[in-house]
């Protein structure tokens, strides 16, 4: 499945993502305050990703609310949870029927590992779960991530024209703000034995909560960790999680997220923050509700 979620796979669609960012920062440069939160962080990804799926056309404003139930799904059945899964009724269903094989596009990842299956490498009925984890797991989270870095640059303004002065910088300026941000703050393991850490021993088969956004600015690892500094050596954060279950499409999400960059670094002279950021709680996700901003054109 790493072959279809590949570099090689993505260079090919980045010329049309670059194109698009590049519109949509076009259109939202010096027109005054907006909230970046629709207008770019949930605009951009889901103008290129449910196409990069193959997914059909009608109906793709469930997968923000499908996305929403799922990550309060990881966490404590709680009222948050009962409130996204009454909201998030009908997207589930549409998300469900979507990744049928007989509702995808024929040149789109989810078709491609349709493909595979055909090929022995997995069963037909991993194939399903599997384009449905792309959804899951695909939307919400680069929606976030792109809302986070904004909001980094809008919060350390000397950061973004660091970055205009040194356009070389835009890879670890966007491993920064995954490490920052920390989009995906908590994730579950099981144990497969008994394993001691820091002198206890936790259980074979226990389950357990990584804080992987704590880790990310754990300050025995990370000098200054609340800083955001795109200059920092980011390399070995946990954002992506870490071991044979780190994050499948980490390429897709740093491509979307560069793709953003590139399109503001001639743009746009300065990222304003135009009023106070405010927080969606969620039982998983660093997300963000509004994010007010003003991109002052170049
Ligand atoms: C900024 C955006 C993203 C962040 C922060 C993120 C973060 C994560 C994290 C923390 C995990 C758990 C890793 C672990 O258990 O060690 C994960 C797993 C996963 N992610 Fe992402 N992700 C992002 C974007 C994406 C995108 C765009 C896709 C789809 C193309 C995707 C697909 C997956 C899948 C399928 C898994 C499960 C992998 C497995 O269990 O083997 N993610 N992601």
């Amino acid at each position: 499945m790493n072959r279809i979620a590949s570099l090689a796979n993505l260079r090919k669609v980045m010329p049309q993502w670059q194109a698009k960012a590049d519109m949509l920062i076009e259109s939202l440069a010096g027109t005054g305050p907006f909230d970046a939160v629709p207008a770019l962080a949930e605009a951009f990804p889901l103008s290129v990703f449910p196409d990069l799926i193959g997914l059909r056309k009608e109906g793709r404003e469930n997968l923000i609310p499908y996305a929403t139930v799922a990550f309060n799904a990881f966490g404590p059945r709680n009222a948050l949870l009962a409130e996204a899964m009454d909201d998030a009724r009908d997207a589930t269903v549409w998300v469900a029927e979507s990744c049928h094989r007989d509702r995808l596009e024929p040149d789109g990842w989810g078709m491609q590992v349709y493909e595979a299956a055909d090929r022995g490498e997995c069963s037909h009925d991993e194939a399903e779960r599997l384009v449905r984890s792309f959804l899951t797991a695909g939307v919400d989270t680069t929606v976030n991530g792109i809302a986070t870095m904004i909001k980094a640059f809008a919060a350390f303004p000397d950061q973004w024209q660091r970055l205009r002065a040194e356009p070389g910088l835009t890879k670890k300026a966007v491993e920064e703000s995954l490490r920052w941000g920390s989009t995906v703050q908590t994730f579950f393991r099981t144990t497969a034995r008994d394993v001691d850490v820091a002198g206890s021993t936790i259980p074979e088969g226990a389950k357990i909560l990584l804080f992987l956004a704590a880790a990310n600015r754990d300050p025995r690892r990370w000098d200054d960790p609340d800083r955001f500094d795109i200059g920092r050596q980011a390399s070995g954060h946990v954002g992506f999680g870490f071991g044979i279950h780190q994050c499948l499409g980490q390429m897709v999400a740093r491509m979307e997220t560069e793709a953003v960059i590139n399109a503001m670094l001639p743009r746009v002279s300065e990222i304003r923050s135009a009023g106070p950021v405010r927080h969606r709680l969620n039982n998983t996700l660093h997300a963000v509700g509004a994010l007010p901003i003003d991109l002052i054109p170049a």
